[in-house]
């Protein structure tokens, strides 16, 4: 990895510009998940003990270059000054003011970059003015590196850049699971739909050892193998690619794995009625919402041979109680596997984290990442614009 991280930089009286990615989950004007907040405490610390003064450049929302008052960043302060443990100014109107203010131990928040249109569209003139607002840059956004915008890219060129210590640590465990693992290595892929992990699934086969699909992408690859799956969700419009992807497996060398049996209802609700049955006697009128417990023995089986784990998405309907099951005693079963040193297990991307926490599981992993989309596109071998920017590795190389 060729990329400047905070020990390469002089900091001492610099005014840092660091990009961090705080946009949290909120409800009713709070923040119901602190997780990115304080995942970026370090990063602001060890600025603040190298001498430099923190200027957290950050998004939130989607407002599309528009004032939306509800997606202020004001709404994160409380959390970011609990995290932080001190006062944190905020700068909604004049930047350069407020960053010329600023002194010993401060801390600087400025408002919403997505509330001009310049951010997304990565404006060389947007990112010249923030880069006039300091002297160094540091990227500590690995979950918004997916983005080409002004603060995750253009930026980055603008100033001396460098990693911070969150943007390490991902780049670290991402390496560790994909680019450079201890094999054998499986790979859980779970989740609705096939067509919105094509690109996952192409890449994960020419990259891994055991490949264990689940959710409704599983009923795709089953019906694409002539299973009957009744009424459930699948996308039979499909069933070329899944074949494909079956066929670059089996001359890659990975071993796919679908569910071997089934939970069915009728009601696609919590607490249905549901019966566990052989994958091949999904009755016509049925949906299957989760593995059974014989797929989950499997699971089990492959994950006790192998020394790395990365997943991405539930094995079933994981938030409908009962059909969590799958998901969660598979997740409890690679918990146990890497708290006795036995697995490297990495986890990320959108609900799988929420998965993982209700299995009691998340916190005994090897390393859960606070991305959504830029884990998938990085699982996916893409270039990741905000990593390529501050000059180093690029992507989990794609196949070829
Ligand atoms: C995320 O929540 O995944 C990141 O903050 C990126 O947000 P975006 O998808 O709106 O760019």
């Amino acid at each position: 990895m060729t990329w400047k991280t905070l020990d390469d930089m002089d900091l001492n009286g610099k005014r840092v510009l660091t990009r961090v990615d705080i946009n949290v989950p909120m409800e009713n004007g709070r923040v119901t998940d602190a997780t990115r907040i304080d995942r970026i405490v370090p990063t602001v610390k060890d600025i603040q003990a190298k001498g430099g003064l923190p200027i957290l450049l950050a998004h939130y929302g989607r407002p599309k270059g528009q004032v939306v008052p509800e997606m202020s960043l004001s709404h994160v302060l409380p959390a970011l000054v609990e995290a932080l443990g001190q006062k944190v100014a905020f700068a909604d109107g004049d930047y350069a003011a407020a960053s010329g203010a600023m002194t010993a131990g401060d801390v600087l928040l400025v408002e919403n970059l997505r509330f001009a249109p310049g951010e997304e569209k990565n404006d060389p003139g947007f990112a010249g003015r923030l880069a006039s607002l300091g002297d160094i840059y540091c990227n500590d956004a690995f979950s918004a590196a997916h983005r080409a915008h002004a603060s995750t890219e253009a930026l980055a060129r603008l100033l001396p850049a460098c990693a911070g210590r969150l943007m390490q640590a991902e780049l670290a465990a991402l390496e560790s699971a994909l680019g450079d693992p201890t094999r054998p290595v499986a790979a859980v892929v779970g989740g609705a739909k096939v067509s919105t992990k094509l690109d996952l699934l192409g890449n994960l086969v020419s990259k891994v050892d055991h490949l264990i699909i689940g959710g409704g992408m599983a009923n795709t690859f089953l019906a694409a193998q002539g299973v009957n799956v009744g009424k459930s969700l699948a996308e039979h419009d499909m069933t070329g690619t899944a074949q494909q992807i079956m066929a670059k497996a089996d001359t890659a060398g990975c071993a796919i794995h679908l569910p071997v049996d089934i939970v069915v209802t009728r009601d696609f609700a919590a607490h249905a009625a549901n019966q566990t049955l052989h994958v091949e006697s999904c009755p016509d009128d049925a949906i299957i919402l989760d593995a059974g417990p014989a797929t989950v023995a499997r699971i089990s089986d492959v994950f006790t041979t192998s020394k790395t784990l990365i997943w991405n998405g539930p094995l079933g309907a994981f938030e409908l109680e009962p059909f969590n099951a799958a998901t969660n005693a598979a997740a409890v079963q690679a918990a146990e596997l890497t708290a006795a040193g036995a697995l490297v297990s990495v986890a990320g991307g959108g609900d799988t984290v929420a998965a993982l926490n209700a299995a009691g599981a998340a916190d005994r992993f090897t390393y859960i990442s606070t991305a959504g989309g830029a884990f998938l596109e990085w699982m996916e071998g893409k270039t990741l614009p905000g990593v390529a920017a501050l000059g180093g590795e690029t992507k989990g190389e794609t196949d070829g």
